[in-house]
């Protein structure tokens, strides 16, 4: 039996961070939400408030539950502000160097009872549990964007990762509703294995003149099904984020399959990263 989660960390404010704070905190769950960068803090609690409202307005919530929401979240400044904490989730940048650092400044001010995992879209979990002083208690935890509508959680097992750590995991993802599947640790797990070369491989028809933007994204869309063209999934995912798990998925499989289209190169290059910075495959100043 693993440890029941009722105080939630979570690293990073940006559209993971702050929709990962909403589903736990209107699971009842306590949240403690810290990002280096302060605001950046202040507008993922806005993000927050901002999507619970739109679901008010949509009658998928109440007001009350809203307010309650809103009242079990609190921004914290520094990683001791985690000492209640039963689980910390790091959502921050998809970057190696940046993960390590911040798991090996947060270990110390934990307990030695609390779990640590990560909301990585491609990082091996064995390697980032070994940045830490508990690879026994690190686990992935992979959430999809959007978190409060999406129903898939990724959990993903390292090396060294107890069976209870697995267990606290799944009962605190079936706690918010979601669905979850397991992934072995090969890079990208499943979802990103198939969606990203699907991603990258529209902007290779893109790049080869094949079809506009417009005809790409209306082509899946119609002709798929999907519900964003890839494109537009792009932009919405980030650029930057894309292309960092093309690059997970090019080395850690040594396949040229994998290649990043240099088109998403050139975008990422130019700070074109989608939707965040108002400027992908569409203009969305
Ligand atoms: N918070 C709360 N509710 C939200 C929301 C948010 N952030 N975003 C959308 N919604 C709600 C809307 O209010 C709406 O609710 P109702 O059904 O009650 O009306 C519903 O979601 C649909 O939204 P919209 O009507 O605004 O727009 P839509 O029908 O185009 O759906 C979408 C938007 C859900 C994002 C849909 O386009 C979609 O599913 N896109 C694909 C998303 C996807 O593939 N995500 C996975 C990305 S990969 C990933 O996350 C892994 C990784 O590591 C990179």
């Amino acid at each position: 039996m693993g440890i029941e989660i009722k105080t939630v960390g979570i690293i990073g404010a940006g559209q993971m961070g702050s929709g990962i704070a909403h589903v736990c905190s209107l699971a009842g769950l306590d949240v403690r939400m810290n990002d280096r960068d302060p605001e950046r803090l202040k507008n993922g609690l806005a993000t927050v408030n901002g999507n619970l409202q739109r679901q008010v307005s949509k009658g998928a919530i109440t007001e009350s539950q809203r307010r309650d929401a809103i009242e079990h979240i609190i921004a914290v400044d520094t990683f001791d502000d985690f000492g209640p904490c039963d689980l910390v989730i790091e959502a921050a940048t998809e970057d190696e160097v940046i993960k390590r650092s911040i798991f090996s400044a947060l270990c110390p001010s934990l307990r030695p009872e609390t779990m640590v995992a990560t909301n990585t879209s491609s990082i091996s979990i064995t390697r980032l549990a070994a940045s830490t002083d508990r690879p026994e208690r690190f686990i992935g935890i992979h959430f999809m964007n959007p978190v409060p509508v999406m129903q898939l959680v990724e959990l993903i097992r390292g090396i060294a990762t107890e069976d209870p750590t697995y267990e606290s995991a799944k009962a605190f993802v079936r706690r918010l509703g979601k669905i979850v599947t397991v992934s072995e640790d090969f890079p990208a797990f499943i979802v990103n294995r198939i969606l990203l070369p699907m991603i990258n491989e529209a902007i290779y028809t893109l790049y080869e003149g094949v079809g506009s933007v417009d005809s790409i994204d209306t082509a899946m869309r119609l002709g798929a099904n999907h519900p964003m063209g890839p494109l537009q999934l792009a932009d919405f995912i980030g650029l930057d984020t894309c292309l960092s798990i093309m690059q997970v998925l090019y080395e850690g499989l040594a396949d040229s399959k994998y290649r990043p289209c240099p088109l998403l190169v050139k975008y990422v290059e130019a700070g074109w990263l989608g939707r965040k910075t108002k400027r992908g495959f569409y203009d969305y100043r």
